[in-house]
């Protein structure tokens, strides 16, 4: 129990504090990390993690000891940490006074058995996000939550667990953030606010009380730090943001080829082709059915030919047939690969093959022999891999996965080399195995860049693999659910995620399906995939009205490749992810200080631009209110300025009609957003100008970051990245166009430079200094000129009105 005071050791970066045989430790990490550990019998937890790299985890920021005779403590050049003698109650504090986090009075910490529980005060105004997609409000606050990875074929609202395991959380007050990550594989549990109004708290069935608090105060610090503790996700390669088809299954080899040649033919720009289970041999891993896939490689290269991307699912069980000449189950029992009972006999559990075994993903040796397994597929031209059921899913038992004494064995640099239970693995497992994956495509062809997709995982996953929310359902509310869900996991590390769009279980409506797949292009992953028995989901199945509607969301993605790509280069290099909740990016935009989201539920930034507002109740026919941040902003669609709030600073509420064929989609004032001529697919070279639509506004800017799209050789300076700026002295706007760096080679020779808001009838155009260079155009309805100019390289453009 941690509550009589009996002593306290100084660190160099913290302090420990004794109760009785308990021992708290607090140390620093950085200035703004600080990590929590509790230890009963006189010894703290063993010093691991599955997520924290090890770089950050030697990390270490000298204190200064700050003792009274009240409470013990240190402070950092950012944070104060107190300890009160009383009853070791836990305070950080910044080091202005404002409490970021406390424990709450009474019980800050309590242990039944080897369960534990910590307990903080909840601040009436403070707000929750994170825990990775969990379902209900996007805040999280009022409700609670299991973490315990758990397949949940058509989950509803309110199902939980579900899928994934990221027990790592923003604290959100009056524009003030904390991240709290609790390092903890077990079942764990998380309540805000609803046991007790005033109190939120954490705890697991075991395992260590060790967390980390992360300070901001700006939320996008604190996904920054998170990701310097956890890691980012790689770049992934540029075909995984185009259109991707998927459904479970494409039966035979002559069907996939059809929906290929009919992607091609409605033109509907796609990338990525999915084969589904029934691809394989009576559902086993690594083989292919030859009779409904007779010339299987043949089928990958000629989809390359027509630009598609592959990517087969692979999932973890591996059939138990003996003598029957499988090559995964000789070869994993040979090296002893499989999970075991404590009997040491090995663990069989029927899934799709029927009976199964389970790699032991916590050992190196076995996660090197699975990514040894795709040696064939690769060298087949399979592009991506999809690693489902990895929760471990386990068909007719009523825990549906392994028994909690299943016994795995760590094989893991940090961790002493032991067997564990399967409490302790189970919500590890499947980022194990998409690590295992990962890991092996890179040994495979160590040059290209892996994709992988996969369904459960834990902190720290999205090093290896981006994700999907699982089995949604064809249903108006799944809709509303994806963009909580996406936001959610953004905020937990995992920028690259998708919800099947048109939904998972269930065939939708015609209306359904054209406002998912609208969505679905302002989503990180856009994957069209539904189950098996559903109606066809293809974007041409509901008529010509309802497909060139879809069509042309799907086009706008590609033209819009650039900006996302670099975007997405951006969140591999810091963190930040691609769907942003407004709070993100405007965390001062209300007086009191609460987050914007809440007054503008389900709308999201696409970006740092570009504010995309479905209606939460996307079935409904009411108007309803956009809310956008302070500040102008211009209807994407139309390129018109929207008209002011009045002479009042602060937010703009816009009344919109819905429409069937409109996504109210709405671009930030200060903004340029580099786009591309429309291709069928990322393997297609742009055919035009680089488009860079300008947005004048306060701190205006933009960037763009180009590379090879699939190798590696961008970490060598093969890639290309360019920085826009534009300033409005009085009545002049000037547009520069930074020089490129890196050695990759733009496609372009020319540039399109749109600029909206523009009044005048015509324009002067000087540039670098010189007249007569550029073509000019002016769209008085919409307000937009648009320059035409030679080159690729630095510009400087001064552009003057004309009466
Ligand atoms: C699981 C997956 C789903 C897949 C199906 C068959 O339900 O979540 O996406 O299609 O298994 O493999």
């Amino acid at each position: 129990m941690l509550d009589v005071f009996s002593g306290t050791t100084p660190l160099p970066n913290g302090l420990q504090v004794k109760s009785g045989n308990a021992i708290l430790e607090v140390r620093a990490m950085r200035d703004d990390v600080v990590r929590v550990r509790v230890g009963l019998k006189d010894k703290l937890p063993e010093d691991a993690s599955w997520a924290v790299l090890a770089g950050a985890r030697q990390s270490s920021a000298n204190v200064v000891a700050e003792n009274n005779s009240e409470t013990v403590g240190f402070r950092t050049n950012t944070l104060r940490v107190k300890i009160a003698r009383s009853d070791l109650r836990l305070s950080v504090s910044d080091l202005e006074g404002n409490i970021l986090q406390e424990d709450a009075e009474g019980w800050p910490v309590t242990f039944h058995g080897q369960d534990f529980r910590v307990y903080k005060k909840m601040p009436e105004d403070e707000h929750y996000f994170g825990l990775g997609d969990k379902v209900g409000p996007f805040d999280r606050r009022g409700q609670s939550f299991v973490l315990w990875n758990t397949d949940t074929f058509e989950f509803q609202e309110s199902t939980d667990p579900i899928y994934k395991s990221i027990p790592f959380f923003l604290a959100f007050r009056k524009g003030r953030t904390i991240g709290v990550f609790l390092d903890n594989t077990w079942c764990s549990n998380f309540d805000f606010g609803k046991a007790s109004r005033d109190i939120y708290s954490f705890g697991a069935d075991g395992g260590p009380i060790d967390y980390y608090i992360i300070y901001g105060p700006d939320p996008k610090r604190v996904l920054n730090t998170y990701a310097w503790l956890t890691g980012t996700a790689p770049l992934p390669p540029l075909w995984s943001f185009g259109y991707q088809q998927s459904r479970y299954s494409y039966e035979t080899e002559n069907r996939v080829r059809e929906i290929a040649t009919k992607l091609r033919a409605e033109k509907i720009p796609s990338d990525v082709l999915y084969l589904d289970i029934d691809y394989q041999q009576q559902n086993r891993p690594f083989t292919v059915d030859a009779q409904r896939f007779p010339h299987f490689a043949d089928m990958i290269r000629n989809l390359r030919q027509q630009h598609f991307h592959v990517v087969t699912i692979t999932d973890l069980h591996i059939a138990r047939l003996a003598e029957s000449k499988y090559f995964p189950y000789d070869s994993g029992l040979a090296g002893d690969h499989f999970v075991k009972n404590p009997d040491g006999s090995l663990y069989v559990g029927p899934v799709w093959p029927g009976p199964s075994v389970f790699p032991d993903f916590t050992r190196q040796s076995t996660r090197d022999w699975w990514g040894g397994l795709y040696g064939n597929f690769v060298s087949d031209g399979v592009a991506g891999f999809w690693n489902d059921m990895n929760e471990p899913s386990v068909f007719f038992t009523a825990t549906k996965t392994m028994p909690p004494q299943t016994q795995h064995r760590i094989e893991e640099p940090g961790f002493a080399k032991r067997t564990a239970n399967h409490l302790e693995i189970h919500n590890v497992y499947g980022m194990e195995n998409s690590r295992a994956t990962y890991e092996g495509l890179l040994k495979l062809t160590p040059n290209l860049r892996p994709f992988v997709l996969t369904r459960a995982t834990y902190a720290g996953g999205q090093r290896y693999a981006s994700t999907w929310t699982g089995d949604n359902s064809s249903m108006w509310n799944h809709l509303r659910l994806t963009t909580p869900m996406l936001l959610n996991l953004g905020l937990s590390g995992f920028g690259l995620s998708g919800a099947d769009v048109g939904g998972f279980a269930g065939t939708p409506q015609p209306d359904l399906l054209t406002k998912w797949i609208e969505l679905g292009t302002f989503q990180p992953i856009d994957r069209n995939h539904t189950a098996k028995g559903t109606g066809d989901q293809e974007p041409w199945v509901h008529g010509t009205e309802h497909e060139s509607i879809r069509r042309r969301y799907i086009e706008e993605r590609y033209r819009l490749l650039p900006y996302l790509y670099t975007t997405a280069e951006e969140m591999s290099r810091n963190g930040m992810p691609i769907v942003r909740p407004l709070f993100l990016e405007f965390p001062s935009a209300t007086e009191d200080g609460h987050p914007l989201d809440l007054d503008a539920p389900n709308q999201f930034l696409f970006g740092p631009s570009l504010l995309v507002a479905p209606f939460r109740f996307p079935d409904e026919l009411d108007s309803y209110a956009v809310v956008l941040p302070a500040g102008d902003w211009f209807d994407y669609w139309t390129g018109e300025r929207l008209p002011k709030p009045g002479s009042q600073p602060g937010l703009t509420r816009v009344t919109v009609q819905p429409r069937l064929d409109v996504l109210p989609v709405f671009a930030r004032a200060g903004s340029i957003i580099p786009m591309q001529p429309l291709t069928q697919s990322t393997d297609e070279v742009p055919q035009g100008p680089l488009i860079l639509r300008v947005y004048p506004g306060p701190n205006c800017g933009g960037a763009l970051y180009q590379d090879d799209g699939t190798t590696l050789d961008y970490k060598k300076g093969n890639y290309l990245r360019m920085n826009f700026s534009c300033e409005a002295p009085t009545g002049s706007l000037r547009v520069h166009i930074g020089a490129p760096e890196g050695s990759y080679r733009a496609w372009w020779k020319q540039y399109e430079i749109q600029i909206f808001g523009w009044d005048a009838r015509a324009a002067r155009v000087l540039l670098n200094g010189k007249p007569d260079v550029v073509a000019s155009s002016v769209d008085p309805q919409h307000h937009v000129l648009t320059l035409g100019l030679p080159g690729n390289g630095e510009a400087d453009l001064q552009i003057s009105p004309l009466p």
